[in-house]
């Protein structure tokens, strides 16, 4: 904790399944893949935060911009004394900004995976805002979790803020899923702040995936940079590119490392064949329309109370009540 900083840190010991089993399980599949979450060592961390800087990847600006021009309205729906659980820690603008919109906020919870970023987040926020009660909850958020009775008293709602469109990275069956579970959280009464990016034009998106100063490349290429870090592995990145498509009819970004030739490659001592033009899945980025969006809230309990998007209809903010 840095000297100032005061904040309760409740440990509730994540399982963290090894990136090891994920890869060797992942590459023996019909359909290559290893799950996203494996994207974000800290050098995949900084080279996320490199793309949210790029001209063509627009939904960081454009959230940020939406909270801005909307922080009073945001503020008057979530009310006084609320006590504010983000998902993911990460987003210190972006909560900031609403913690100073918000009426006499009571807490702030950051739920996070990974001790290292909690701790950093969460000191800096108590550092902020002295006044506010600062909770630091280090547990997978896939998986339900029991609240610290602190965050459970208080006339204010909870409200779980979920930013950055980050449950574009579900698949919709498992979005509606975290957002059943976040409305069991915020019990009734609560609600849901959550960043969504919207479907657009394919240029918009296949850009957005595709920077042209080749962040998002290396973003995708440092897994298996990590594979040869942490495994052993041999891969010899230049014969493998990033691989990034929308495609309008299901609204999704796909992400794959594409082999460009016939190869192999061995990974924690055992080999692996890629086929000239064979992909890895590593993520995939789901776009809705606002009112998918709304559907896929209601299916999960939620009541729609309001939306607010950019002019130029990039990105969507909801507001939903649990
Ligand atoms: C974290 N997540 C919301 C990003 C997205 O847009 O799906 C991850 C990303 N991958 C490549 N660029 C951005």
């Amino acid at each position: 904790m840095r000297p100032g900083a005061a904040v309760a840190f409740h440990d509730l010991a994540p399982k963290l399944d090894s990136f090891r089993d994920a890869v060797l399980d992942g590459l023996s599949r019909a359909q290559k893949r290893v799950p996203c979450r494996f994207l974000y060592d800290e050098r995949g961390s900084d080279l996320f935060e490199a793309i949210c800087e790029t001209p063509e990847y627009y939904p960081t600006r454009t959230e940020i911009d939406i909270l801005k021009t909307n922080a009073k309205a945001i503020a008057k729906l979530i009310g006084p004394d609320a006590t504010l659980i983000e998902y993911g820690s990460g987003a210190g603008q972006k909560v900031k900004l609403l913690l100073r919109a918000l009426q006499r906020p009571r807490a702030y919870a950051g739920i996070e995976v990974s001790r290292e970023i909690l701790s950093r987040a969460t000191d800096d926020l108590s550092l902020d805002f002295p006044n506010l009660q600062v909770v630091a909850v280090c547990a997978d958020f896939l998986t339900p979790i029991a609240l610290p009775p602190v965050l459970q008293r208080g006339a204010g709602r909870r409200v779980a803020f979920f930013p950055g469109s980050s449950i574009g990275n579900f698949t919709p069956a498992e979005a509606s899923r975290f957002l059943d579970q976040c409305r069991v959280m915020v019990g009734a009464g609560g609600g849901m702040l959550i960043g969504v990016d919207l479907k657009k034009e394919e240029t918009r998106l296949d850009a957005a995936y595709n920077d042209a100063a080749g962040v998002t490349a290396a973003f995708t290429l440092n897994l298996l940079e990590r594979m040869n870090r942490e495994l052993g592995a041999d891969f010899t990145i230049e014969r493998f590119a990033h691989h990034a498509k929308y495609d309008p009819a299901i609204g999704r970004v796909a992400i794959h490392i594409r082999s460009l030739a016939n190869q192999s490659a061995v990974v924690a001592g055992r080999r692996f064949h890629f086929a000239k033009g064979e992909g890895i899945h590593t993520e995939d980025s789901w776009k809705y329309a606002v009112s998918d969006f709304q559907m896929l809230a209601r299916d999960a309990g939620y009541r729609p109370v309001a939306c607010w998007t950019d002019p130029a209809q990039l990105f969507s903010v909801h507001y939903l009540a649990a």
